[in-house]
């Protein structure tokens, strides 16, 4: 199990389904924590849960992640706070009111300047803050998807936003390599979170049983992905998109 004792890792989308998950996943792997989303309470609740059950230090602040001033101030906050960044964790997305209902000849300007501001620009914001400020030898992991890597019918506004997070990634993953930052991105399948149930009631998460698992991932493991990708284990990893679905696609 790679440990991440003293690492500071701030993430967002942290009171998510993934993003709960991974939070305790570091904090029982010793890493100290700066969890932002847009659920307050959540964060509340999630932040007592992990200062009793883990004992780490956890830092919670509200943050919208399409709002770069946010964004920045609470990378500042996070480092005046812990004195460093070791890492970055940027889950926080949505996937859009027409996903699921609408073909690519329909989809409506509203959702998909919605879907991208969130999944794009406010991974990008998120990616560039955490870049000023990370230590040498620091690692970002960036939440795409497997619809980041193929077409998939009326999800067309987060499948393109999925496909930018990879390229964001890939970017920053070349310019960063000389002192020893690494950028990757996740690619999950269905991973049993809320995104899930609401991909399952337009039909789009009836892939779970189609993988050779045989089932919906679990939001632990994800968590498990990440903490590798943040640890000293996977220092000669960056640039590279890790697929978690079951083995559903090839
Ligand atoms: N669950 C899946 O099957 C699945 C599959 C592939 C990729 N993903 C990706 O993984 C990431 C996490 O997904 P999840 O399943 O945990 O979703 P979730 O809906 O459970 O959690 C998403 C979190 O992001 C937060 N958020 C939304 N908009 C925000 C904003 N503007 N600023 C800050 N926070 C905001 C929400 O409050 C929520 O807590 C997402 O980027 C998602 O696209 C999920």
């Amino acid at each position: 199990m790679s440990s991440l004792k003293d690492k500071v890792i701030a993430i967002t989308g942290a009171a998510g389904g993934i993003g709960a998950a991974t939070a305790c996943m570091l904090a029982s792997r010793g890493a100290k924590l700066s969890l932002a989303d847009t659920d307050a309470s959540a964060l509340q609740h999630l932040s007592r849960d992990i200062t009793t059950k883990y004992k780490t230090k956890v830092l919670t602040t509200t943050v919208d992640v399409t709002n770069s001033d946010q964004v920045d101030q609470w990378i500042v906050a996070t480092v005046k706070h812990f004195s460093k960044l070791s890492g970055g964790v940027n889950l926080a997305g949505i996937v859009g009111r027409d996903f699921g209902r609408k073909g690519a000849h329909e989809v409506s300007d509203h959702d998909f300047d919605l879907v991208m501001k969130i999944n794009v620009k406010g991974v990008m914001a998120c990616q560039r803050a955490q870049l000023l400020h990370i230590e040498d030898g620091g690692s970002i992991v960036n939440a795409a998807s497997v619809s980041g890597k193929m077409g998939i019918p009326q999800a067309l506004a987060y499948a393109a936003s999925k496909h930018a997070v990879i390229g964001l990634t890939r970017v920053a993953a070349v310019e960063n390599g000389h002192r020893r930052v690494r950028v990757n991105a996740i690619a999950p399948g269905s991973i049993d979170t809320k995104m899930l149930d609401t991909a399952r009631e337009v039909h789009i998460g009836d892939n779970d049983h189609k993988s050779p698992i045989n089932r919906a991932g679990k939001a632990e493991e994800v968590g498990a992905l990440i903490a590798f990708l943040l640890s000293d284990e996977a220092t000669f990893t960056t640039g590279a998109v890790y697929t978690i679905d079951g083995g559903l696609t090839p």
